[in-house]
Formats: C-alpha cells, sequence, structure tokens
C-alpha cells in the first residue's frame, strides 16, 4: 500500500497543477543535477577511477538478471520492513556515508536528516562530513544513524571519533577499507579539484577535541600554493570555514594548518588486518567492513568477529575494473552464510535493483550518489521525495513480482540473461 499511497499522492498533486521536484526515474538524477552544480561539485560526485569502466559495470551488472514474476499469489499485504542488528528498518535500503555533501547544497546533513528523520530510513555519517555528527544527530532525533570510520594514522584520532559516534547514539561503525589513499579519479584529476584543500568535508576533524591538540605538531606545509588571486580566494574560502572567528583564524592560520594536519593523517595505507582488534576493544557497537569483495576477505572479516559486510567497491571511485558488486555478492554471501548481515551498494538506482540485490542474497542496500543528486536538486525537499519514491517502487515490484516480503526473495525469482 505504501507505493499507492505515494502514486496517489503524486497524481492527485498533479490535479491541483504540482509536479515532483525530482525525477521518479532514479537514473534521470545524474543528468538533471549536472545542470545545477558547479562543474567541480559535479565532477567530484560523479567521478570514477580511472576510465569508469567500474562505474558502468556496477550499472551494467543489474542488468544481467531478469526478475521472473510470480502471478496469482495474493499480495495485497505486503511488508518490505528488514531488521538490521536488532532495529527493524522501514524498507531495505540506508543512506550510504558520502562526504562532502556541502557540494551538492549549502544544507548539507542537516538537510539529508531532516528528510529521513520522518521516515525513519538510517544515515550512515560520513567521516569526511560536511558538518559535525553531533549536530547532524540532533536533526535526526530517533531515526538510527551510524558513523562510517577512515582509519587515520592516528589511532588516537580513531578512538575519539568512535567514542564521539557513540554519544551520539550511532548504532553502528562502518570501517571503509577499500580508501586507504583516494583513487586515480581524471574528473578531479582535469579540474585539479580536490575539496578537503578548500577546508570542506573536514568537519569530523575541525570540531574534534584531539585533531585540535594534533593541529598543534602540524610539521611545514606540504601544500604550498603559488600566491595566486585564485589562492587568496581559496584562502578567504577556507578560513571562512573554519569554526571560530573569522579574524582570528587569519592571523593564527589555523584553517591552513587544519588542511595540513588533516593531508597527513588521513589515512593509513598500511592498514591490515592485525589492526581491527583495535577497534574491536574500544566499542561494542556492532562494526562493519564496507569494501570487502572477496569471499576469502568475508570469512576472515567473521573470524575477526566482525558483525556485518558491505559488498562496495565505491561506486567504481577506487579500483577501475574492478569487479561489480552485484557480481561479487553471491561468493560473499555463500562464504558469509547467514553469520552476519551482508549489505551491497554502488550502481543500484531503484525499486527493481534493490530486489535484485536482495534476492542474491544482500540483506539491504545502501543508496549513494542519487540522494546527492536529489539535494542537489531540490534540498531536504528532494532528499525527501527520493526516499519516499524509493520505498514506493521497492514494494510496488516486490507485489507485482509476486512476492508479499522480502523473505520471498531469492534467486529463484531471476534468470541471467543470455
Ligand atoms: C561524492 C561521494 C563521496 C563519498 N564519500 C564517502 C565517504 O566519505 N566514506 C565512504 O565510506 N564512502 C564514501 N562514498 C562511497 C559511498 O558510500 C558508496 O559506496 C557509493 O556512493 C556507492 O555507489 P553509487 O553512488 O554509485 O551507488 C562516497 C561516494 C560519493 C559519490
Amino acid at each position: 500500500v505504501v507505493g499507492i499511497n505515494r502514486q496517489t499522492a503524486i497524481y492527485t498533486g498533479g490535479v491541483s497543477g504540482r509536479r515532483p521536484r525530482i525525477p521518479t526515474d532514479v537514473t534521470q538524477l545524474e543528468e538533471r543535477a549536472r545542470s545545477v552544480m558547479s562543474a567541480d561539485a559535479f565532477g567530484y560526485v560523479a567521478a570514477g577511477a580511472g576510465s569508469e569502466e567500474t562505474v558502468r559495470e556496477n550499472r551494467a551488472a543489474f542488468g544481467r538478471w531478469a526478475l521472473v514474476p510470480r502471478m496469482l499469489r495474493d499480495v495485497s499485504k505486503r511488508d518490505i520492513s528488514v531488521e538490521l542488528f536488532g532495529r527493524r528498518l522501514p524498507a531495505p535500503f540506508l543512506l550510504a556515508p558520502v562526504g562532502v555533501l556541502e557540494l551538492a547544497h549549502r544544507e548539507a546533513e542537516l538537510a539529508v536528516a531532516r528528510a529521513a528523520k520522518p521516515l525513519g530510513v538510517p544515515l550512515i555519517m560520513s567521516n569526511q562530513g560536511s558538518q559535525p555528527m553531533e549536530q547532524v544527530s540532533e536533526s535526526l532525533g530517533d531515526t538510527p544513524r551510524w558513523f562510517q570510520l577512515y582509519w587515520s594514522t592516528e589511532n588516537e584520532l580513531v578512538e575519539s571519533f568512535v567514542s564521539r559516534a557513540e554519544n551520539c547514539g550511532c548504532e553502528a561503525i562502518v570501517l571503509t577499507l577499500d580508501t586507504t589513499t583516494v583513487g586515480w579519479r581524471p574528473r578531479d584529476l582535469d579540474l585539479a579539484f580536490l575539496p578537503f584543500l578548500r577546508g570542506r568535508g573536514i568537519a569530523q576533524y575541525t570540531s574534534d577535541p584531539v585533531f585540535s591538540r594534533l593541529m598543534d605538531e602540524a610539521s611545514t606545509p606540504r601544500f604550498q600554493p603559488r600566491p595566486t588571486l585564485a589562492a587568496l580566494r581559496t584562502l578567504i574560502e577556507l578560513t571562512r570555514r573554519f569554526p571560530g572567528p573569522f579574524a582570528k583564524t587569519l592571523r593564527t592560520r589555523r584553517a591552513q594548518v587544519a588542511v595540513q594536519r588533516f593531508s597527513e593523517i588521513f589515512s593509513r595505507p598500511s592498514l591490515s588486518w592485525d589492526d581491527l582488534p583495535f577497534l574491536r576493544e574500544r566499542t561494542s557497537l556492532p562494526i562493519v567492513l564496507k569494501g570487502i569483495l572477496r569471499s576469502e576477505d568475508a570469512k576472515r572479516a567473521l573470524d575477526y568477529g566482525v558483525d556485518g559486510i558491505v559488498v562496495s567497491n565505491h561506486g567504481g571511485r577506487q579500483v577501475d575494473g574492478s569487479i561489480a558488486t552485484l557480481d561479487a555478492l553471491p561468493d560473499v554471501v555463500a562464504a558469509v552464510d547467514d553469520r552476519v548481515p551482508v549489505l551491497l551498494d554502488s550502481g543500484v538506482r531503484g525499486g527493481a535493483d534493490v530486489i535484485r540485490a536482495r534476492a542474491l542474497g544482500a540483506r539491504a542496500v545502501l543508496i549513494g550518489r542519487p540522494y546527492v543528486y536529489a539535494l542537489a536538486l531540490a534540498g531536504a525537499q528532494g532528499v525527501r521525495e527520493l526516499l519516499e519514491n524509493l520505498i514506493a517502487e521497492i514494494d510496488l515490484t516486490m507485489g507485482l513480482s509476486g512476492c508479499q516480503s522480502l523473505d520471498e526473495l531469492d534467486s529463484n525469482l531471476l534468470r541471467r540473461r543470455a
């Protein structure tokens, strides 16, 4: 019924001359958002690694599976809710951790939180957030939130982020494994654009007491821009973004120091399995590993007491030519054998994709770029519409495929296309 309610709302809106703010076909969002975003911002969101083969493959993989609906099965009552870590979620999706949302909209995460809150759709707050997790959490009310962690070279900062996440009510820690360094992204390289160097997407750091202490240990700047007009503009932009009075920040060079320090300690390329116990000992929250693509890595994760897995290739942003996540899913699901939930992201663009991922064994999926584009197009209202549309489309596609609940979805419902 949620699907029909949403259709009814849209069609009756039309009677009073109102049309949806964002395209209801999720695959149309990217093109529409391109026209309202700056070239830098759009490029950063759309970018994939290298030739973007994996970005395309993520989509193509869904197309390789056809749904074969079952008929005459009384689908008048339907339930698309799903259980994850003891919580019942309204639908089998969460909002993926996406950094630097201010590139899409001034209100960034706060707008996303306002959209997610009334629907109860969980938000995974990014380590590269535009707003501190405490502020975003306040806007979320009772709606579930998780925190995504990039493992810094400084363990103290890792500890601080994790304890802040616990204090603001996060229900899981998502450790992203695939970005121990940023991939080769030609769209960003050609525009010579990295948001962090402009002080964007480092709000978790600039609001952190440990980071503030670590700033005092900054070495000589690695990024020494030539003193041009553009450099001056960036300096002003950067200084304005830093919390505190502008004049003081400018005088003390705190904003430049923050960017410098951030770039020194952001990631730990040496991260290995041996580091996991450190995190396990420091939190009782479920730990979810994001970026697993191989069955033996999934098995090993279980040995380390991990509580969940996200099969992800970061939306094709890291390793060009890497396997599509839907292709990687069945082996991981088989290896995990129902011991922990397996989630999937990268390329999910509508109800049919969610249903197919679910039929191949994913408990739920993460929605990435689509909500960023919806945010760029129409702020909180755009994201709200996207979430309502997705819920509706999942409900209708499931019912019309002959299933009353997500538990009835299995690989029997799919045929591999020739
Ligand atoms: C602009 C952008 C920023 C992202 N930032 C993060 C991040 O901070 N942490 C993280 O774990 N994943 C990040 N991701 C990856 C997403 O969590 C997710 O894996 C990906 O967007 C899924 O692919 P899709 O957008 O094609 O569906 C980012 C993705 C995009 C597009």
